[in-house]
């Protein structure tokens, strides 16, 4: 038996987890459900009135999407950008050296962004536009800082603003590691006392857990989502918003992964199948030991 279940969790599939730099927040998972198909049909919608002026997805045809969302051809012609066709790819409205002018970059092609960046980074990205006056388009992201889209979703969320929580941690965060780099330079200085460098060490040992403390204190804001409170409301509650942002990802994560909407299906059946022919296998096995038993 034991062998059974160690056959089985074998066959399981083992998750990995990529581990890309450091973590950003928030943090949430975008819970996608690629059998939703409302959802996703949705985040199409949404991805044509919101994103389409700025970026294209040439890998996508309108005619594909209508077909794996069984789309009517009036509602897949809903999706048309001006003069588009059916067959068409979604290319985008702006033209790519005005668009340059814009915004000092040419905004990416985003057919495969959800597979680049990750659905959940995405879901994270669009939730994380806060205001800074310092940016150009007068707001930041803390997913992605100093980013040069502006929050186009404005008008759904409403515009929000780093919570006081969150400026307080971030400050301790910063202080404290630039107080440690010059506490560090005296460690590291070769004409110190030996006395100023246990002193340094000292207090370098105790910033540390001061700004390891912070640092847990900020996931747990973002976790509690206490990181940004809403300082101009939009035509969407905060869950509301939620909701469509995981619908808008939805829709990316199907044109970067197509087969995704089938392979959920497939998957499973492999999965069934694999299993009952561990099942035979097993029986098989003690039918022959049985005879090589008795001899
Ligand atoms: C007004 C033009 C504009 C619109 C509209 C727009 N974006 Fe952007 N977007 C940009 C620009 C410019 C960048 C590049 C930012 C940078 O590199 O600093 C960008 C970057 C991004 C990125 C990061 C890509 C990466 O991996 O670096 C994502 C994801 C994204 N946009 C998604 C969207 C979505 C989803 C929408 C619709 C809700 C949207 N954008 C609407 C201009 C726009």
């Amino acid at each position: 038996m034991k062998k059974l279940i160690t056959a089985i969790l074998f066959l399981l599939p083992v998750t990995a987890f990529a581990a890309g730099g450091g973590t950003t927040y928030p943090n949430d998972k975008a819970n996608i459900n690629y059998g939703d198909k409302a959802s996703i049909q949705n985040g199409a919608k949404l991805y044509v009135n919101y994103c389409q002026g700025c970026h294209s997805m040439e890998y996508v045809r309108y005619s594909r999407i209508a077909q794996d969302l069984d789309l009517t051809e009036e509602q897949a012609s809903e999706l048309i950008l001006g003069e588009g066709k059916l067959g068409d790819t979604m290319n985008k409205a702006m033209d790519k050296e005005l668009a340059e002018k814009w915004f000092g970059v040419n905004p990416l092609d985003l057919s495969l962004v959800a597979r680049v960046r990750g659905n959940d980074w995405v879901y994270n990205y669009l939730r994380a536009f806060y205001l800074d006056d310092s940016r150009p388009f007068g707001v930041n992201n803390t997913v992605f800082p100093s980013v040069g889209m502006p929050h186009v979703l404005s008008d759904l969320q409403g515009l929000q603003a780093k919570s006081d929580e969150l400026v307080a941690v971030e400050d301790t965060i910063a202080t404290g590691k630039s107080r440690m780099e010059v506490l560090r330079a005296t460690v590291n200085d070769a004409e110190a006392s030996a006395e100023a460098v246990a002193k340094a060490e000292e207090e370098i040992a105790l910033i540390e857990e001061e700004v390891h403390d912070a640092e847990l204190e900020y996931a747990k804001l973002a976790r509690e989502g206490k990181m940004f409170t809403i300082v101009k409301e939009g035509d969407m509650t905060p869950q509301e918003y939620d909701h469509a942002v995981r619908d808008l990802v939805a829709f990316m994560a199907y044109t970067a992964n197509p087969v995704k909407l089938k392979s959920k299906a497939i998957g499973l059946w492999s999965l069934l199948f694999l299993l009952i022919l561990l099942v035979l296998a097993y029986f098989l096995k003690k039918e022959f030991w049985k005879d090589i038993k008795k001899k």
